[in-house]
């Protein structure tokens, strides 16, 4: 052996030039006849109340409220490309999710102001659409939850703006492999840890970081429910998978280091070390002997198994 240092992998370096804030155009109005959730007024969800497990007729709601979700996405990553900016996607699936009679979940959740999350590049999650033209390379995640019939559906997938780097291509398709991954450990008698510990294995084999400041999450009645679900193995997480719970699995994948930080707008998370972040995300249904996509249409597809990459 010789004393010289073994080289390191070539790490992927920061993404250059650093996503900045764009402006903001204003709030959009939602009428009065769209069934709104109750934090739609005030911004504020409470504390959570609802059970883990959804009764039969949620759950036929819930299909259909995903089916409306994984439609509008399908449709807006249609519309990704190099000129179109962030707003625009946002304006889109605002008119999108009303034309179905729903409401878009994000809309004044905690105070957001906008309808839809996108984050770009180095942006985690929770991007808030701005002015920001998207540019030829860029990486977009579309975040779209809906709120139909007095339930949500949350749904995400990442999409290339125009021609993207291998290194980025392999980000996303890899982040895609780890969500499918997460989903298929999911079994009823299994504590939920064994979701995010399919991920961070895939995660690790492909050189990938997993973010931990953001999980996973039940999901039905209410937009996030008290049930949390990690993407990296946590011991601790030892809630028990039982049919009828309906949750995410979203996991967030870094070329670099996976720590968080956040802008000023108290929003938009991104990566400290400024390399690049992929997500996907399915609301899902635990079945008695399995798992079922809900964040799918009509004819079984998702967003992300049509993503050409
Ligand atoms: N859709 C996000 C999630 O997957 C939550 C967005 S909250 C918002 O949980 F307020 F930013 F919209
Ligand atoms: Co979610
Ligand atoms: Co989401």
């Amino acid at each position: 052996m010789s004393k010289r240092k073994r080289k390191l992998a070539p790490k992927a370096p920061p993404s250059v030039p650093p996503v900045e804030a764009g402006l903001l155009s204003p709030v959009k109005l939602v009428p009065s006849n769209i069934k709104k959730p109750p934090y739609a007024l005030t911004g504020d969800p409470g504390n959570s109340t609802s059970s883990l497990v959804r009764d039969a007729d949620e759950i036929k709601r819930m299909e259909k409220a995903g089916e409306i979700a994984a439609s509008v996405l399908l449709e807006a990553g249609s519309n990704v490309a190099p000129g179109v900016t962030t707003d625009k996607i946002d304006e889109m699936v605002h008119e999108m999710i009303l034309s179905f009679d729903a409401y878009p979940s994000p809309l004044n959740y905690r105070g957001f102001p906008k309808s839809v999350c996108t984050s770009v590049n180095e942006v985690i999650c929770h991007g808030i659409p701005d002015s920001r033209p998207l540019q030829e390379g860029d990486i977009v995640n579309i975040d779209v939850t809906v709120y139909h019939e007095g339930v949500h559906g949350d749904t995400s997938v990442t999409f290339p703006v125009g021609e993207i780097s291998e290194r980025d291509v392999h980000l996303i398709k890899e982040t895609r492999k780890a969500m499918d991954l997460g989903i298929e450990a999911v079994k009823p008698g299994r504590p939920v840890n064994v979701i995010g510990r399919a991920i961070e294995r895939h995660a690790k084999r492909h050189s990938l970081g997993v973010v931990r400041e953001f999980i996973g999450h039940g999901v039905g009645t209410e937009f996030h429910s008290s049930l949390q679900i990690p993407h990296y193995y946590d011991p601790y997480a030892s809630t028990e998978i039982i049919p009828g719970m309906t949750f995410t699995v979203e996991p967030m994948l870094t070329l670099g280091d996976p720590s968080a930080q956040m802008w000023s707008d108290n929003w938009t998370a991104v990566t400290r070390d400024g390399r690049r972040t992929a997500q996907f995300e399915h609301t899902i249904l635990v079945l008695e002997n399995g798992v079922k996509r809900l964040t799918v249409t009509s004819d079984g597809n998702a967003p992300s198994d049509l993503l050409n990459i």
